[in-house]
């Protein structure tokens, strides 16, 4: 178990990273903000067998919240995840406050436009991902990895910024991760932790309407509707879950999809309580992110 360094300027980081450069390391950055668990370790092992150095940001970046969501109350523990990132090897934790990272006057934003944006979780979470990508770009900026990891679990974002990597050419690589879950096929998160035991108990229900979704896909179904309507009937006939959207979308442009026929990804929001859960899987025919590395389920 090592100690990694803490850096808490972009300065700083840049220059811990500068001097594993010059020892002619490979740069791998895993961005998050922070409660960390098994799902962002599962990120940061898969860097750690990837690079010679591995950066990871902890921040709560407030411009990715929209009013009235828990940027306030979004838990918090750098003494527990800096313990974490020792754990699994990690060099460097790069930990900002917002001056640094939103320096007071700040006024630039990077946006990706058009139907990447247009559905999912963009229209319950207006200037959600524009926040993402500004964060992200500011963080690709100072760390300069060759590699950044994001996990599968939350898909539009990872679609969104392959897209601003490729459109504004950034010279890195992402590399997306399976959906990490509980035993009982939760997807890990960090705001499982405000599920009351009620609420933790019902939650499953999400991945199993998606499981029952695309058991109906394989089973030959290729109507996007009829896909849909069986997850659903599964996922609304749960109690405390109140659906947000469950939408069959292009596995990669995330286009509206009415009949399978290319990888497509089922994707699902849900109030569990007070508690907004997101989830997903790919199906349909051609190689899936998920075949390829075996994990399906
Ligand atoms: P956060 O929610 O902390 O997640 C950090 C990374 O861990 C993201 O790439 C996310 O997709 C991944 N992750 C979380 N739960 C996962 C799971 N169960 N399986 C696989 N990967 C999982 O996502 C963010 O932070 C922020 O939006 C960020 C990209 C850091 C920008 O602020």
């Amino acid at each position: 178990m090592s100690v990694p360094a803490i850096a808490t300027t972009a300065e700083e980081a840049r220059r811990r990273v500068a001097e594993a450069r010059a020892q002619g390391k490979i740069i791998g950055l895993v961005p998050t903000m922070g409660a960390l668990h098994e799902a962002h370790l599962t990120l940061m092992r898969r860097a750690r067998a990837e690079c010679g150095f591995v950066v990871v940001s902890i921040f709560v970046n407030p411009t990715q919240f929209v009013a009235g969501e828990d940027f306030e109350r979004y838990p918090r523990d750098m003494a527990g995840d800096a313990k974490l990132c020792g754990s699994v090897g990690v060099d460097l934790v790069f930990a900002p406050e917002v001056r640094e990272v939103y320096p007071p006057g700040d006024s630039t934003r990077v946006e990706v436009m058009g139907t990447l944006v247009e559905g999912m979780c963009a229209p319950h979470r207006p200037g959600h991902f524009r926040g993402v990508t500004t964060v992200c770009a500011r963080l690709f900026n100072i760390v300069a990895p060759d590699n950044a990891y994001f996990g599968e679990k939350d898909y539009q974002q990872l679609q969104i910024i392959k897209r601003m990597v490729r459109d504004l050419k950034l010279p890195l690589t992402i590399v997306p991760i399976a959906t990490v879950r509980e035993p009982d096929g939760l997807a890990m998160s960090s705001r499982n932790a405000y599920l009351s035991s009620e609420e933790r108990k019902a939650a499953p229900i999400l991945h199993r309407g998606l499981r029952v979704g695309e058991d109906a896909a394989e089973a030959g179904e290729r109507e996007a509707a009829a896909i849909i309507a069986a997850a659903r009937k599964v996922i609304e006939a749960a109690p405390r879950v109140k659906l947000q959207y469950l939408e069959l979308r292009d596995a990669e442009t995330l286009e509206n999809v009415a009949r399978l026929c290319r990888p497509a990804v089922l994707a699902v929001a849900a109030l569990v309580g007070k508690t907004r859960l997101i989830d997903n899987v790919v199906i349909g025919p051609g190689d899936t992110p998920a075949a390829q590395t075996g994990q399906r389920r």
